[in-house]
């Protein structure tokens, strides 16, 4: 089987180093891919990773890649082309591509949308209102004390989500995005939800239009600074399972929020072939969704498909042609751990360039992977290319182990201005 990846993060390199284990694939190319995803192999066959210079977002051109090459399946990894409708282009030309049409992408794509099919469903999730205009957006804040988070309907990079604790920062918030436009049109309509409290984490379930297999827990820490402090950022460490939720935990999330939202789709006419991955928030009333992406999460993909039994190809295969239903999820008993290295500066503004060392070093480590996200190839020298660099991935029998093996590998690695956080998982280990 042959197959294009969509996307150059570390959730593709993860996918890309999955899929090629495989024995059913004996070509993989990855657009636009990244220095470490082009370091991959073919199990089956040897054969070379092949990075493609096209932009995971220019349709037409992926289009006219897949018509010329003729990959068996197309995966795509972020959420753009997803809202942009390539499942629809895709098989409007007869492809095969695996994630949601754009209907069903809308879950991530529109915020108004994700909500409102929340509240129609049943769906536990914070209380919430949508606006367009700032006055009545500011009078719902203020019945909420001000504590809330004012979120723009669109896409925004992830960074459309301002969190506020008085009514001063919830009206500076929302002015920001419907009067100033801090996030153009993305921010015309906003939700507003009131602040949940508790703990917050990741979750994954593989999708086929009518069942929803759920994985295991994850969290990602998404502030910048240890101790949760800093700005927002794509996310900066994963650990996989988490102790915040047992098994008892997670039939519930089965029963109150997979099981609606399939009825749901049903209901509507939404045929979601993907990954749903509900951002949940650990309340003292259960679990409550945040929000829905549409795909999977990056840096959750790493330490997930380290823990995955599965051949991936075979999962994907089954979510696109709806046979998901016979296919039980395994998963290694190890904890993961991934911790993220950054470009100093990151989440604003970042020099690239700087070259890398010790990367062959931390990877020869056992149980241990280091996956590339902004990376590029210049010459024989790998450099940083982005904000979110690499993605140091280790499991281990427990997560104290993996935690361990994890920065262990981490101190190989260098280049200026290294930035990443040293407590990554510490919360579950507390
Ligand atoms: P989102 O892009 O919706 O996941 O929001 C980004 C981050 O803001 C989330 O990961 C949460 O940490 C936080 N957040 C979003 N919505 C809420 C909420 N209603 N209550 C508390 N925190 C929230
Ligand atoms: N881990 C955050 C995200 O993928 O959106």
């Amino acid at each position: 089987m042959k197959l294009l990846i969509i996307g150059s993060g570390g959730r593709e390199h993860a996918l890309a180093w999955k899929l090629a284990q495989s024995p059913h694939v004996t070509h993989l190319w990855c657009a636009p891919g990244n220095a470490g995803i082009a370091q991959e192999h073919c199990a089956k066959n040897g054969a070379p990773v092949e990075c493609v210079p096209i932009d995971a977002e220019d349709l037409p051109r992926l289009l006219a890649f897949v018509q010329e090459y003729r990959p068996n399946l197309t995966v795509v990894g972020p959420d753009h082309p997803l809202a942009l409708g390539i499942v629809d282009l895709f098989h409007q030309h007869g492809l095969r591509i695996w994630g949601p049409n754009r209907k069903a992408a809308q879950f991530e794509a529109s915020k108004v949308f994700a909500q409102q099919f929340m509240e129609r469903h049943g769906i536990p999730t914070a209380r919430a209102g949508n606006f367009t205009e700032a006055a009545p957006a500011k009078a719902f804040a203020a019945a909420l004390g001000g504590r809330c988070a004012v979120k723009a309907d669109g896409l925004a990079l992830g960074k459309g989500v301002l969190l506020c604790h008085s009514e001063v920062e919830a009206d500076t918030a929302i002015e920001a995005l419907l009067v100033h436009r801090a996030f153009g049109a993305a921010g015309a309509t906003i939700v507003i939800q009131e602040l949940l409290v508790g703990t917050e984490l990741s979750l994954h379930a593989l999708c086929d239009g009518r069942v929803a297999k759920l994985f295991p827990t994850a969290q990602d820490h998404k502030r910048a600074l240890d101790g949760d402090r800093g700005l927002n950022t794509g996310g900066m460490g994963t650990y996989s399972p988490t102790p915040f939720l047992d098994a008892i935990g997670l039939a519930m999330v089965q029963e109150r929020i997979l099981d609606p939202w399939l009825r749901g789709c049903a209901a509507e006419g939404i045929d979601f072939r993907g990954l749903l991955y509900p951002g949940v928030m650990l309340t003292a009333d259960g679990p409550k969704v945040l929000e829905f992406n549409a795909r999977f999460g990056d840096p959750e993909t790493q330490v997930y498909l380290a823990r995955l039994e599965n051949d991936l190809v075979e999962l994907l295969d089954a979510s696109v042609n709806g046979t998901l239903g016979r296919m039980e999820l395994a998963w290694k008993p190890e904890s993961a751990v991934c911790v993220v290295m950054a470009s100093g500066g990151y989440p604003g503004s970042y020099a690239k360039g700087r070259p890398i060392t010790g990367l062959a070093e931390a990877n020869r480590l056992p149980q241990t992977k280091v996956f590339h996200a902004g990376t590029a190839r210049v010459g024989d020298q790998i450099v940083t290319a982005g904000g979110r660099v690499l993605g140091v991935t280790a499991w281990g029998k427990n997560l104290a182990t993996a935690q361990a093996a994890a920065y262990r590998a981490v101190e190989e690695i260098t280049f200026e201005g290294a930035q990443f956080r040293r407590d990554i998982a510490a919360k579950a280990l507390a």
